[in-house]
């Protein structure tokens, strides 16, 4: 089996091994960025084994298996989805919320995958510190589909091409703006250039979600 190399190949592995959710997603995110050999994605996928309570039938809210898998997803995967992604993190972990959600996102195209967060909505995340990391957008696939619970598309475009790739005859894929009672878009900042308004969208959204679930 090939030797594990750099600092953060063994970032994704001790997360792994702990079942740390955000570093199973970088894995996600590094096998599809980087397009690492097959060795190399066998090596990693081996270390994210069940955990001792999921082989046992425990039912813990913090083991993965527990957990609500939401993901968020829009065209480009550099503004909108990553936004409510760090958004959402950080709304669940100052409500002490973090062992009962999976969050990422996607995109439905491929336009700009391997980029970074957009540095307008960087800029708009640091403005309410909100927490982001270094990330490479990604496409959507079918295993995302299969995998998460929820998946909540920023408009009506990302909502149709969804619904194309994967049929959803389980009924997983919504509007966000629904989330709010609402039968509206979250426009694209990255040509409106209002990322205060997608913040207030997506903090609006998530608000209703949040209260909705902690019933
Ligand atoms: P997003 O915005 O869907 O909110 O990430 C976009 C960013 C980039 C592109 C499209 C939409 N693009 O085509 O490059």
């Amino acid at each position: 089996m090939e030797a594990v190399k750099t600092p953060f190949q063994r970032h994704l592995l001790a997360g792994a091994k702990n079942h740390n959710t955000q570093c199973i997603n970088d894995i996600t995110t590094y096998i599809n960025v980087k397009r690492v050999d097959l060795k190399s994605i066998y090596y990693l996928c081996n270390m994210v084994t069940p955990s001792k309570e999921s082989r046992s039938g425990n039912t813990s809210k913090n083991t993965i298996d527990n957990m609500q898998k939401i993901l968020f997803v829009c065209l480009g995967n550099i503004c909108r989805s990553p936004m409510a992604e760090y958004i959402m993190k950080k709304m669940v972990n100052d409500a002490g919320r973090e062992g009962e959600f999976e969050i990422s996102s996607a995109a439905t195209s491929d336009e700009v995958v391997g980029y970074d967060i957009y540095p307008p909505a960087k800029d708009c995340l640091r403005l309410h510190n909100i927490p982001f990391e270094k990330r490479g957008a990604r496409q959507v696939t079918q295993a995302d589909y299969d995998h998460y619970d929820l998946i909540f598309t920023m408009d009506r475009d990302n909502q149709q091409c969804m619904k194309r790739m994967f049929r959803d005859d389980e009924g997983k894929i919504r509007m966000l703006m629904s989330l709010a009672g609402k039968d509206q878009a979250i426009p694209d900042p990255w040509y409106t250039g209002d990322f205060e308004s997608t913040y207030r969208d997506i903090c609006e959204a998530l608000g209703h979600f949040l209260k909705e679930k902690s019933k």
